[in-house]
């Protein structure tokens, strides 16, 4: 029998902690294995690889991965050029049956993928088989949509009697999906998949931290039914990549998922080095804050901020980083937030009772660190956490202590920059106008929560908090766990370039092109 799987929560059901401590003793016979790039069907390993340790302890090696060049990535987007016509070309009910096969092999994988998720990206287990569920359901959410559509064809008024006038959407062609560390399967088969959908041809990029997970998104496009070609996937360094892909004729779309600085960087060389303007889909960071008023279920505000904060280490670019609290609750609301984080068991994210598995890298880690310097220089107060975990095997990886700052003025670095690390901080208010307002004065616009038991001020809120994906009164998640076919996930401002959000009734139409059709 089919097993039912949840996503979103493990705990109950222990067959599944079963099935996921079944896969993950089963998972060192992947470790150490040499893989190539995919081009085109075919392996290929140019000279020079590199090793991929998991963050979880930086003894295991998950693999040895090619350092592509700009040569290689050339040739992936040859090939995708070559694959165009006939992946186009052919019937979008056969491109849906392969995406839905391919959802249904990860789906079956669940297990096996999750584990790998721990121990490439440090996720814990409720974490990594959610995101599994993530990917499944995108996939199968743009299918349906693009389905149900009729793939957006619109019948428009005719010129002439007898006339058929139509407005049809068309692919571009190739495109190229960057993806990040941080959700290695979800992101990368959300816009590879979109892509895929409606016909475009792609070379995948994943992130160098996590590119296991990427190859194996890849084999479930191909044995779903996705021909060779049409899909390439490509590892290594982000810069010759990068100037290879903006900077080829034949690159029609740029699909990015990860940092402000990248993101920035790739969009500009593209628009310079292009002869004419192309699709840039940029899913940047943020620094997203929660509101919580003096009308707020205070247990229900803890809850979701500690679960958004701190969830993987605060590395989602959808993490609340900044809590307004009104002044009259303060005290209480910090006393239980404080209470509630201490409670989070940071270590190895494989074990069943760990809330909280490591940063993703060295680098992470000194960023945590400096960050809490930078806190306490500037008369911030550490009220919880502030430390690196290093006791026992947590030495082996990069584990943090969940941190909370109060203290520190608006315009503070720490308020303002996002640093992809389990630090919050907290500033308190005395109106709702004046919270919204401090909500606001940040360049990014990804996520935004409130909790208030108050109708009248969560429209306030909505209508005037300039965000992309706001919740009220979140328990699960005051700002992160946006779900496909339930929030469309979308950034504004430096989060974000197309305003059409991911796992949204739009995002499709950012892959394709008008094309008015008119006979007589
Ligand atoms: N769906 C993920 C979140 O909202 C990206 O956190």
């Amino acid at each position: 029998m089919k097993q039912k799987i949840t996503y979103v929560s493990l705990e109950s059901d222990a067959s599944m902690h079963v099935s996921y401590e079944a896969a993950l003793s089963g998972f060192e016979r992947n470790f150490g294995h040499r893989y190539p790039l995919y081009i085109g069907g075919k392996g290929f390993e140019p000279a020079g690889d590199f090793a991929v340790r998991s963050p979880v302890d930086r003894d295991i090696i998950i693999g040895y991965f090619q350092e592509a060049g700009e040569n290689e990535a050339h040739a992936a987007i040859r090939v995708a050029k070559e694959a165009f016509p006939a992946w186009s070309g052919t019937d979008p009910a056969e491109r849906i049956g392969a995406l839905r096969k391919a959802a249904d092999l990860l789906e079956r994988q669940v297990f096996d993928l999750a584990a790998l998720i721990t121990i490439e990206a440090g996720k814990t287990r409720s974490e990594a088989v959610a995101e599994v569920g993530e990917a499944v359901e995108m996939i199968r959410y743009y299918a349906a949509v693009y389905e149900k559509s009729d793939h957006f064809t619109v019948r428009m008024q005719p010129e002439a009697p007898g006339g058929v006038s139509l407005s049809t959407m068309r692919p571009h062609g190739v495109w190229v999906v960057i993806s990040p560390f941080n959700f290695p399967l979800a992101l990368a088969a959300g816009m590879a998949s979109a892509a895929l959908l409606t016909g475009n041809t792609v070379v995948m990029k994943p992130a160098s931290a996590t590119p296991l997970t990427g190859i194996r998104l890849y084999e479930a496009f191909i044995q779903g039914g996705v021909p060779a070609g049409a899909v390439n996937l490509i590892t290594g360094p982000g810069a010759p990549f990068g100037e290879a892909v903006t900077s080829s004729p034949d690159v029609d779309g740029i699909a990015f998922t990860g940092s402000r600085e990248v993101g920035m960087w790739l969009q500009r060389a593209f628009v310079v080095k292009q002869p004419y303007p192309k699709p840039f889909i940029a899913e940047m960071g943020s620094k997203n804050p929660c509101i919580v008023t003096d009308k707020a279920d205070l247990d229900k505000a803890v809850e979701g901020v500690v679960r958004s904060a701190f969830g993987y280490g605060g590395q989602k670019c959808s993490a609340t980083s900044r809590v307004y609290v009104h002044r009259d609750v303060a005290e209480a609301y910090a006393r239980a937030l404080i209470a509630r984080t201490e409670e989070l068991k940071v270590g190895d994210p494989r074990e069943r009772d760990v809330s909280l598995g490591p940063l993703i890298s060295e680098a992470a880690q000194k960023t945590y660190e400096a960050a809490v310097a930078l806190a306490l220089k500037d008369g911030g107060r550490v009220i919880t956490g502030g430390g690196v975990c290093s006791e026992g095997s947590r030495a082996r990886g990069y584990y943090v202590r969940p941190t909370i700052v109060a203290g520190l003025a608006q315009d503070h670095p720490l308020m303002r920059d996002e640093l992809f690390v389990p630090l919050l901080c907290l500033r308190t208010f005395a109106s709702l106008p004046e919270a919204v307002g401090l909500a606001n004065e940040t360049e990014f616009g990804l996520t935004a929560g409130i909790f208030s038991e108050d109708e009248g001020e969560v429209d306030y809120f909505f209508d005037h908090i300039r965000f992309g994906v706001c919740y009220a009164n979140r328990q699960g998640g005051a700002t992160t766990g946006a779900w496909p076919g339930r929030q469309s996930f979308g950034g504004w401002k430096a989060s974000g370039s197309t305003g059409r959000g991911a796992g949204g009734p739009y995002y499709l139409f950012s892959y394709l092109r008008e094309q008015a059709q008119t006979r007589l």
